[in-house]
């Protein structure tokens, strides 16, 4: 597969079919997710990959710490958000909304999906060393699109969970991670159900002139 047809055919995938990851293929995902550039190559990057019964072990973690804490999705802005942004959020409920009619999910669907890792049978969670200051979770973000990327020519589906972050605390405890460490991201990993409606969905992007310059 092309690198631009894996960027323009990944889409996050929801619903996820009991079907697990071979460890040797998450061995080469890992791999090529590791060939990333970071500044200076620190490489300031660990992956944690939880796998079969333990994620949704995790999962129930991570529910029960929802319903005491009820800290849920968001952009986790400094500032009220313009209203560009705002209209690029509607969008994506314009887009996702039908799909969960029919789906036949409610509208905490992302809230609690997202907790279970939407059902998928492996789990990258990444974590960047507590030496760094969080500007350097700029090297983990390109290992993850490393990660999106190679994970669509291996045939996997993937889904970013950032929303587990909140609950840093529980993740590294059940994982038994360095305190240290910042949980950055978690992407979920595995099977697309292609008959979900969920995941059927595309979303769109702004045009370039709304977000490129020329000068
Ligand atoms: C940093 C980051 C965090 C995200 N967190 C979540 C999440 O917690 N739950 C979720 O369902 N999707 C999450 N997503 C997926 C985005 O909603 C998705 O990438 C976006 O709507 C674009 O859709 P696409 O991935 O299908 O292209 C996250 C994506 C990124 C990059």
């Amino acid at each position: 597969m092309q690198i631009s047809e894996a960027m323009k055919a990944r889409q996050s995938c929801r619903v996820f079919k009991d079907q697990a990851v071979a460890q040797e293929t998450l061995e080469n995902l890992l791999s090529l997710t590791c060939r990333a550039p970071s500044a200076i190559n620190l490489q300031p990057w660990q992956f944690t990959v939880v796998r079969d019964e333990e994620v949704p072990r995790l999962g129930k973690k991570l529910t029960r710490a929802y319903a005491e804490r009820g800290i849920s999705c968001g952009p986790d802005n400094t500032q009220p958000l313009p209203e560009i942004y705002l209209e690029r959020q509607k969008e994506l409920n314009r887009v996702m909304g039908p799909a969960m009619e029919q789906a036949g999910v409610d509208r905490n669907f992302i809230n609690t999906g997202s907790l279970t890792f939407y059902g998928a049978p492996a789990v990258v969670v990444a974590t960047l060393d507590g030496a760094f200051p969080p500007e350097r979770s700029l090297d983990l973000g390109f290992a993850l699109g490393w990660l999106l990327l190679a994970a669509a020519e291996l045939g996997l589906d993937t889904c970013p969970v950032g929303l587990v972050c909140s609950y840093g605390d529980i993740i590294k405890d059940f994982l038994n991670i360095d305190p240290n460490r910042r949980v950055v991201l978690t992407v979920a990993v595995g099977y697309a159900d292609p008959d979900s409606p969920l995941n059927q969905v595309r979303t769109p992007r702004a045009p370039l002139d709304e977000v490129v310059r020329w000068y």
